[in-house]
């Protein structure tokens, strides 16, 4: 198909029938040719068992925005003929399985649980979108789809400390998260270039931290934070969309902001850098200084109560220890007593400290992993994680290994190669010069859909493989604009990676399928990269 051709589709929206306009791709999706569901001028929602309320919502605004009909929700016994009915089944075998059977009386969406029923509502909010193309949808051709997740831990993170993101755009970002069943939003929430989060016990964090331009505004994209009410509103609202929000504190590097506000929890470097909020990205937590090992127990404290995930993200990595720790006495001294002779020993020593604040508030540590071996020989790998924590493989080319190194450890590990999830990476070859001119290396669409998140390995050795994390990094994306620009469809694809068997995936497929959802993405009003040269003219 040439470009004009492709563009011309996406305007119009291909009408494609029964299931074949569904992403993330389901386990099975059988056509039912006999079989219409038309939508009467009065549309009912039965609700078969207690606890959906939330789903019936969900659903109600579903056939309102793609029928145009304001649907009635009725609790009933058993399945009124001509309804849209929602049940729980306890009988089916995963958490977030989900039934769908469209026929021509009624419509069926049944899920293990609220999760697996929220999904089945996406699912049919996407045939309804195919079947309605650019117009409101009148009926759907009859299908049965039964689905789950390859892997539990579905993500992609936002970065509000490079460029603040107002909260009501979070908000939206979690309504298209949740149209493609992603179900974990990471939040950077912290770095060199801003504080973003309130924490009451030291109100400098984000009284100095998050404000880099004395010229901004309070709202983005340089200054501005999250109050705790407003983060446990976020909260509430992504529950509402089966969206866990996990909170990201980056230490001991990335903390130019937390030491702009409190100068103690750096370390006494030998040079004379002055710190500029925003700029010195080399800065570090000194592991020798007990005041910020009592900082980060508050800290994580109230961060842990805001935020009912049980992980919570510490970062780890991009800690440039020997302009720090190497040269700072107080580390020094620190590594003698301790018997070190590497100042990335003292790595192992700074996260078992706070692994014990992270262990008494009933969390679980998630880190970047950064293997040993960058520059090190082969038999040095990891470092001294904790055993439980769970890790990130990010680094371009060096998953294989990690996979390999992790699972020898027994650590669970979250996909999130360089070379597939780096969605701030330009899509392609002179595509929005601040992405290009970042020196940033392409990751264009075609290899976004090509990532297996177990790299193709027998099911004993991936096994510790928990899921993946799609990665908006917000150095250069300055608006919500841009974010979604550079998210879609490259999330699309890692949608995919993350829900759909491999087995159930192919290219082709995955592009037609692309098409009518990117139409209705337009329609949507959300930016995205027309992905031109995936259409054959290139
Ligand atoms: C990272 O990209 N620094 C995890
Ligand atoms: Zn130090």
């Amino acid at each position: 198909m040439k470009g004009w051709c492709w563009l011309l589709c996406l305007l119009c929206g291909i009408q494609m029938g029964r299931g074949q306009a569904l992403i993330p791709c389901p386990v099975d999706v059988k056509a039912l040719p006999q079989e219409e569901y038309v939508f009467g001028d009065k549309v009912v929602i039965a609700l078969l068992s207690e606890g959906l309320e939330n789903e019936a919502e969900e659903l109600r605004q579903v056939v309102k925005d793609r029928t145009g009909r304001e649907p009635e929700i009725v609790r009933s016994g058993k399945m009124p003929n001509g309804a849209v009915c929602l049940k729980l089944d306890a009988g089916l075998s995963e958490t977030e399985r989900y039934e769908l059977t469209v026929n021509s009386s009624n419509v069926c969406i049944a899920g293990k649980t609220a999760a697996g029923v929220f999904y089945g509502i996406q699912t049919f909010d996407q045939l309804l979108a195919e079947n309605g193309g650019n117009t409101v949808c009148t009926a759907v051709g009859g299908v049965r789809i039964t689905d789950s997740p390859r892997f539990g831990y579905r993500a992609l993170m936002l970065d509000p400390a490079r460029h603040f993101i107002p909260l009501e755009e979070v908000k939206r970002f979690i309504d298209l998260m949740a149209r493609f069943k992603f179900n974990v939003l990471q939040l950077h929430l912290t770095d060199d270039q801003g504080w973003r989060i309130e924490i009451k016990a030291y109100p400098d964090l984000t009284g100095k931290g998050a404000y880099r331009n004395p010229q901004g505004g309070m709202n983005g994209p340089d200054n501005g934070y999250y109050t705790q009410e407003e983060l446990k509103e976020l909260v509430a609202y992504a529950a509402r969309k089966h969206v866990e929000i996990v909170p990201e504190l980056d230490i001991p590097g990335h903390t130019a902001a937390a030491i702009h506000a409190y100068p103690h929890l750096g370390c006494l470097r030998g040079d004379s850098v002055p710190l500029v909020l925003g700029k010195s990205t080399d800065r570090m937590l000194c592991a020798a200084e007990e005041g910020t090992y009592e900082f980060y127990d508050k800290v994580i404290g109230e961060v842990s109560r805001l935020f009912p995930s049980r992980r919570i993200h510490l970062g780890g990595d991009e800690a440039v220890m020997e302009k720090n720790w190497g040269v700072c006495p107080r580390c020094r001294a620190l590594m003698e007593r301790q018997g070190f002779r590497k100042t990335d020993e003292l790595m192992g020593y700074f996260f078992e400290r706070i692994e014990k604040t992270v262990k008494r508030n009933d969390k679980e540590m998630l880190l970047w992993c950064e293997l040993d071996n960058i520059r090190m020989p082969a038999e040095r790998f990891l470092f001294d994680y904790p055993k439980d924590c769970t890790l990130f493989t990010w680094r371009m080319g060096l998953t294989p290994r990690t996979i390999e190194l992790t699972a020898r450890a027994g650590i669970k590990l979250i996909a999130s190669p360089g070379e597939y999830c780096y969605f701030d990476y330009p899509q392609w070859k002179g595509d929005l010069p601040e992405f290009n001119n970042w020196g940033m290396p392409l990751l264009p669409l075609r290899q976004a859909y090509a990532f297996d998140p177990g790299y193709g390995l027998p099911p004993e050795e991936q096994g510790h493989i928990i899921g993946v994390a799609g990665l908006l990094w917000g150095e250069a994306m300055a608006d919500m604009n841009r974010i979604t620009y550079m998210a879609f469809p490259r999330a699309l694809a890692l949608a995919e990676a993350g829900w759909s068997r491999m087995e159930n995936r192919d290219w082709e497929s995955f592009k037609n399928r692309m098409y009518p959802l990117l139409a209705d993405l337009m329609r949507k009003g959300v930016s995205f990269r027309v992905p031109f040269e995936v259409s054959g003219s290139h």
